[in-house]
Order: C-alpha cells, then sequence, then structure tokens
C-alpha cells in the first residue's frame, strides 16, 4: 500500500518535471493539468499554443529530432496515423494534414456480434487485440509509409468501451514511442462530427451536427475544435440501437451490421401500416429516446405472431416475410421522424445562437443510411441550410477520422508529449469511457439524464475552456 503511494508521488513527480522542462523550452508552449476524481485519468497535461490558429507550426517529429532541427511544418508535410477501437470496430488510418488519405483499414466485429447477440466488451478487446497490429501495419502498408514518416500519432480516447479503448491507447502509445511522435488522444463523437471537414472543405465553424451511432443520439452546436454546445441527447437508447434490436426480433441476417439489414428490408414494407407513436412528442426540446419505440416494435412483432420461434427470415413464408417488411418499414419512418422534428427545433435554436449556421453536419455509423439522408434533405431545404454528409465509409466508425480529428488538433498545438520508448509499468492510461463532448444548453437539460452522471468525466469543451482560463 505504502509503496504503490510512494510508487504514485515518485510518478507524479517524474511527469511534473518533465511537464516543467517541456515549459521552459517550448516558448510559445504552455502546460496545463487537469485533474479529475477517478483514478484511471488522474493527471493529463494538454500543450496549448495561443487562440491564433497558425498554419505553419514548429515542433520537433522523429525525422526533425534526427536532423537535429526544429522547422517549420507545411500542412501537406504533416502525416498522422489514427487508430480507433472504442467499440466494436479496430480501425487505423493515414491521413495527410490536407485531408489526403493515404491508407485506411476497418476490421470489423459484426460477425461476432451477430453470433452473441451484441458487444460483450471482454470478447470485443480479445478480437481488437488479436488484430490491432496487422490492422495499423496494413494502414502504413497501405500508405507505402513506415512509422518513420510519421508526424504524430492520434487515437481514440473515449467515450466507448474502456477494455477495447485500453487496446488502442496501448497501440498508440507504442508505436509514439517507438518512433518519438507526439500523440493526441480522440474524441470518438468529435471525429465523427470533424471528418464532415475533410469531406467539405468550404465547411466552417460555426454549423450544427446531428451525430447518430450505436451508443450516442447527439445534437450539437460546434463552434470550433474542441467547443461544442450540446442541444439534446438521448435520454435512453440511441438509435443505432434501436436498430440493432429491430433487426435482431424480425430474424434479419445481421452479420454485416443491424442496421443494414433493417434498411434493406424496410424497402420492401410498407410504412404506414404499423402505426407506431413518436416518441418524446411533448417535450419542446431536442432530446431523444428510443427505449419507447422499441417496446412499440416488440409488441407488434408478438401481436402480429410475427417471427415465431425466432426463426430467420430466410425460412419465413411470403406472408411473414411482408408482415415484417412492414415493422421495419413502419419503425424506421417513426425513428426517422422523430429525427426529423428535433433536428428543425435544433436548426431554430441553433441560427438563434448563431445566426450565421448555414449547414446540418448528419455523421455517424447511421447517417450512412440512404432512408435517413433523403428525409434529411428535406429538414435542410425547407430551413434553407445545406447538408454534409459524409459518405458511408467514413460515417461507420474508422481510422481517418480519428487521424483527421488528430490533424485539427494538432494545428492548434492541442498533442502530448511522445510517450517514453519504454512505458512505465504503473503508468495510468488516459481513457475516458464515458465523456461527454459539450456544454449542456440550458434548455436541453434532461432530469432522466441528470441521474446517470456517476463516474463521468468532465466534456471536452469544458476541459479546454479551463484550460484557456488557466492560461489566461
Ligand atoms: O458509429 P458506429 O459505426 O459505431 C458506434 O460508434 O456505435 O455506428 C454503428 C451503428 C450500429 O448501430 C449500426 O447498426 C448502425 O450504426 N448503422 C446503420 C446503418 N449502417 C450502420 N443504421 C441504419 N442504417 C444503416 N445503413
Ligand atoms: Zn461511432
Amino acid at each position: 500500500m505504502a509503496a504503490s503511494f510512494l510508487s504514485s508521488l515518485t510518478f507524479r513527480f517524474a511527469l511534473l518535471s518533465n511537464l516543467y522542462f517541456v515549459k521552459r523550452r517550448g516558448g510559445a508552449c504552455c502546460i496545463n493539468y487537469i485533474r479529475s476524481c477517478r483514478p484511471s485519468f488522474k493527471i493529463r497535461n494538454i500543450s496549448l499554443f495561443p487562440q491564433s490558429r497558425p498554419q505553419r507550426l514548429c515542433f520537433s517529429s522523429s525525422a526533425i529530432a534526427q536532423a537535429g532541427s526544429s522547422r517549420s511544418l507545411d500542412r501537406e508535410e504533416l502525416v498522422v496515423l489514427g487508430i480507433e477501437t472504442s467499440c466494436d470496430d479496430t480501425a487505423a488510418a493515414v491521413v495527410r494534414g490536407n485531408g489526403e488519405i493515404l491508407g485506411q483499414i476497418v476490421s470489423s466485429q459484426a460477425d461476432l456480434l451477430s453470433r452473441y447477440g451484441g458487444v460483450a466488451p471482454k470478447m470485443a478487446e480479445e478480437a481488437h487485440s488479436l488484430v490491432i497490429d496487422q490492422v495499423v501495419q496494413q494502414a502504413l502498408d497501405a500508405s507505402n509509409l513506415t512509422g518513420e514518416d510519421l508526424s504524430a500519432v492520434a487515437v481514440t480516447i473515449g467515450p466507448g468501451l474502456s477494455l477495447c479503448l485500453r487496446v488502442g491507447v496501448t497501440k498508440a502509445r507504442r508505436v509514439a514511442g517507438r518512433f518519438n511522435l507526439p500523440i493526441i488522444g480522440v474524441h470518438h463523437m468529435e471525429a465523427h462530427a470533424l471528418v464532415a471537414r475533410l469531406v467539405d472543405s468550404d465547411l466552417q465553424f460555426p454549423f450544427l451536427a446531428l451525430l447518430i451511432s450505436g451508443g450516442h443520439n447527439l445534437l450539437i452546436l460546434a463552434r470550433d475544435v474542441g467547443h461544442y454546445v450540446q442541444l439534446g441527447t438521448t435520454i435512453d437508447d440511441a438509435i443505432g440501437e434501436a436498430y440493432d434490436k429491430t433487426a435482431r426480433w424480425l430474424g434479419l441476417n445481421i452479420s454485416k451490421g443491424g442496421g443494414p439489414a433493417l434498411e434493406e428490408l424496410a424497402r420492401e414494407g410498407d410504412s404506414d401500416s404499423v402505426k407506431f407513436k413518436i416518441p418524446m412528442r411533448q417535450y419542446k426540446d431536442c432530446n431523444f429516446s428510443y427505449a419507447g419505440l422499441k417496446t412499440q416494435v416488440r409488441l407488434a412483432i408478438e401481436s402480429r405472431s410475427a417471427c415465431v420461434d425466432n426463426n430467420p427470415i430466410s425460412s419465413a413464408s411470403f406472408q411473414d416475410r411482408k408482415s415484417r417488411a412492414d415493422i421495419a418499414a413502419s419503425f424506421q419512418r417513426v425513428a426517422v421522424l422523430h429525427l426529423e422534428e428535433k433536428c428543425e427545433r435544433a436548426i431554430q435554436w441553433a441560427k438563434e445562437m448563431e445566426p450565421s449556421i448555414n449547414c446540418l453536419v448528419v455523421s455517424g455509423g447511421v447517417a450512412s443510411n440512404q432512408y435517413i439522408r433523403s428525409r434529411l434533405s428535406y429538414v435542410v431545404e425547407r430551413n434553407r441550410i445545406r447538408l454534409v454528409c459524409p459518405p458511408p465509409k467514413l460515417c461507420t466508425d474508422n481510422g481517418v477520422m480519428v487521424a483527421w480529428t488528430g490533424i485539427e488538433h494538432f494545428l492548434l498545438g492541442r498533442f502530448d508529449q511522445p510517450p517514453p520508448a519504454r512505458e512505465p509499468e504503473d503508468y495510468v492510461y488516459d481513457i475516458r469511457p464515458r465523456w461527454p463532448l459539450g456544454e449542456e444548453y440550458l434548455h436541453g437539460k434532461s432530469e432522466a439524464r441528470s441521474l446517470k452522471r456517476a463516474r463521468m468525466h468532465p466534456s471536452l469543451t469544458s476541459i479546454f475552456k479551463s484550460s484557456a482560463q488557466q492560461n489566461n
């Protein structure tokens, strides 16, 4: 006990001396210590350059260090490896500072999911561990680069499953330590939002974003990199979870994901045939709820005697298949109407806060759905703003979005110093399984969510705000 306390003190002292050294060396750079109440992310240093957004900046990458001098770096010269393991996809990509994707690999666990009915953290961790080295190597090979050509490593540190996040963070620190590269911890949902700026170079802040995935349903006002206002979130399940469960209950083949399977079956059905209730219409806010809709679907399946004995759709009669397709189409219609209604309100709120807003970004795995894209295109048309939807491959989890978000932060001077080539055994990883993106907009607050705040990390935006205040 005493020994572990002493070693923790030694570690803190070593870290502080290290930070002090960095502070003295880097004239433009100041350091903040961000503490939290959770032991797994005791201390984190974030290096910030002043508020301006330099297009060229000085830093020491391995190549520069080897050359024995520092020099300014063009966007084009910046090459970042991004690693993503927050849930069930192991992904890596190499992206250039100008947005050029040099190589990307995704290894999916969808097959495991379909066999076991959901993400089991221990199993997902094993699956990530099995393939992570190969995925990173393949991304580098596809780019025709080696670790020595990289400028930095970006990795998702949250939110997500802590066991899974740890696999990516361990790998990222190993690569960064070996090649003496700065490391950037990335917020998974920020990465979903910012990848839209890689796709559309005209997309400027502020913009509104609807981020829809398996675990999140967020409406955010993006003011700048690292600066978000959360207009709405889900009070229970995310839309992706509702798609996945419905697909499973309808006996679909979900080896390539529940969402895509449901979208396909819905094309055969009549979307007006089952009368589901649109969630949360009485709440004049931008929050979501999908748990009630899931229950309605379950009841509809039971009352129509569809999917009796859980038989797969491949062995369903013509009538049974039609009945399942009707449920799928009706579910999808109402699930998306819920999105449409909340987006309409969020656009009004966002315009009141930032009258210059002219863009809605829709991203996250569920945004690869074509029906959702087409319905939301009417919403933006009515409100005279434009829709930016990354291509499906960049909507579902991928390494490109992580590398790109790393680039956005790196260009603002937000990165950590290279880890040591050999990590101390008692090193505490900075992993943030529950990590809100932005600060809540007052009108968007909901009672239900305030009950679930235990073990939550301070939001990305509040961290950057308090860093900026300390530096002033
Ligand atoms: O962002 P993502 O890849 O992983 C998480 O961060 O959760 O999102 C995964 C979710 C899953 O629920 C998956 O079924 C859903 O996105 N999804 C879709 C479609 N493609 C993926 N949902 C509806 N329609 C799709 N075409
Ligand atoms: Zn995601």
